[in-house]
């Protein structure tokens, strides 16, 4: 497989964390301590904390650290109460939003129509879209793997044209792994790139695909950053728990960045 040449890619996903601005505060102090001064030139490092922290994280003034969404709700506005429109993100400061995240899938019933949609109104208002697939434990323990990634590439990107592909960075995230201390092979993990490189290709065509990201996702620590990103050369990685841990996050960014 060709090598690729995009900057890497490395997005901390915080989830519902920190619990109070307080806290907030005190991570982006250790997250400053560790990035100030240093220059990523390889790398494009996003963090994705709740939407009500954005404007903690703007006054910082990050030189290399991005800010990401973790969700946006598909309208531009009105009456949907306790949601955030794409547009809104972006003009908060953010660059990114995360979609079709497996907990969005499985705690609030996000389909790949609502993704569909949701996706639509990401690179309508200008973002750059982080989208995850990936398969269940019992899915791939049948075989599922590949028809899986399918449906879920194809429904997701459905009416998606060409021009938006370099827009769209897709994560590989087995549902298995994400949350557990369980992680794919080398070999299972350039498998899964291969199918989805394969699936874009026919969606879109093989140069379009050569300017989208391919990361992975699920249980990512320093300890196997080289087996789930850098041997099957993954773009770069999403990452839960330890972007909550500034010092080993950035430890996996280094791992990531220097191959
Ligand atoms: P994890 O989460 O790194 O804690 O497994 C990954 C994710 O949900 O994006």
């Amino acid at each position: 497989m060709r090598k690729t040449m995009h900057k890497k890619l490395i997005v901390g996903n915080l989830k519902m964390n920190p619990v109070s601005p307080a806290e907030f505060g005190r991570y982006l102090d250790m997250l400053e301590k560790e990035t100030k001064g240093k220059n990523f030139e390889k790398t494009e490092i996003v963090i994705c904390p709740p939407a009500i922290y954005f404007r903690q994280f703007s006054e910082r003034k990050f030189k290399n650290i991005k800010l990401g969404a973790q969700d946006v709700y598909w309208e531009y506005q009105g009456a949907y109460t306790g949601e955030i429109s794409a547009g809104m993100v972006k003009a908060n400061g953010a660059e990114y939003s995360i979609v079709g995240h497996s907990e969005r899938r499985k705690y609030f019933g996000e389909n790949e129509e609502i993704i569909n949609s949701k996706l639509k109104a990401i690179l309508r208002s200008g973002l750059k879209a982080i989208l995850c697939v990936g398969e269940s434990g019992e899915e791939r323990k049948s075989n599922q793997t590949a028809p899986v990634l399918k449906k879920q590439l194809e429904k997701s990107l459905a009416g998606i044209g060409i021009g938006k592909a370099e827009y769209i960075t897709i994560v590989y995230e087995p549902i298995w792994a994400v949350g557990t201390d369980k992680t794919p092979s080398s070999d299972e993990v350039l498998e899964a790139k291969i199918v989805i490189k394969k699936i874009l290709t026919v969606l879109y065509s093989k140069k379009a695909v050569e300017k989208m990201k391919i990361l992975y996702g699920g249980s990512v620590k320093s300890f196997c950053a080289g087996q789930v990103c850098v041997d099957p050369a993954m773009d770069g990685a999403l990452i839960g728990r330890e972007s909550l841990a500034p010092y080993e996050f950035i430890k996996i960014v280094k791992i990531v960045e220097e191959k």
